[in-house]
């Protein structure tokens, strides 16, 4: 009997060890895997969009060039004017839009989704919203997908503050501005 559970102990006991053999050679393959996948899984979420932008709105501005962001102002003209006391089209005029009221164009029928942001639209908020405006205001009316461009956003940005707004640029956070300077 003794002499049985002893055989019983030492079968158990490989068994454990046996396991344990599996998990951690589980665990160092898997972790192999995963250095792997990640130079890719940077690479995508940099650019779909689909994430909120990695450098801060700041830091962008500091480099931006609103000469070209008229450029990129061309994306948006089949939808918006941008000129004092011009028209509505399919969407709100946008003159002065940086640091107006979300949703305050006078006429102009906002879906519930816009409305309901509340605040005002700052850089930041800008930054978001032209990221993907879906993803900031679900249910918008607002027929565009974004812009996956670090730069050619905050290069609109600051395009967008020369039309009537002209607020002074947020000052960057040292930290990422040197991050942005390393690339
Ligand atoms: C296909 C048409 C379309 C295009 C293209 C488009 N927009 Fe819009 N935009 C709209 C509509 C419609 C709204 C109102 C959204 C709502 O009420 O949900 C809107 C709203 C906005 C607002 C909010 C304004 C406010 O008064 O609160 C901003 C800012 C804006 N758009 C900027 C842009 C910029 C910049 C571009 C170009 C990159 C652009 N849009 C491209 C149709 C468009």
């Amino acid at each position: 009997m003794a002499e049985r559970n002893t055989i019983l102990g030492w079968a158990l006991f490989s068994g454990v060890v046996l396991l344990g053999v599996t998990l951690v050679s589980g665990e160092y393959f898997s972790h192999d895997d995963e250095k792997k996948g990640y130079p890719i899984a940077g690479v995508v979420s940099e650019d779909s969009g689909a994430t909120p932008a990695a450098v801060p709105i700041a830091t962008l501005l500091a480099k931006a060039d609103p000469a070209k962001g008229q450029a990129v102002f061309a994306k948006c003209t089949s939808c918006h004017t941008d000129a004092a006391g011009a028209a509505a089209l399919i969407g709100p005029n946008l003159y002065g839009v940086v640091g107006r009221p979300v949703g305050s164009f006078p006429g102009f029928a906002y879906s519930d989704a816009v409305k309901g942001l509340g605040g005002k639209w700052d850089f930041d908020r800008l930054n978001q919203w032209l990221t993907s405006p879906s993803t900031m205001a679900p249910g918008t009316k607002m027929g565009f997908a974004g812009i996956d461009s670090d730069t050619d956003r905050a290069n609109l940005i600051a395009w967008l503050n020369t039309q009537g707004s002209n607020l002074p640029l947020p000052a960057p956070p040292a930290a990422s501005a040197k991050a942005v300077a390393a690339k």
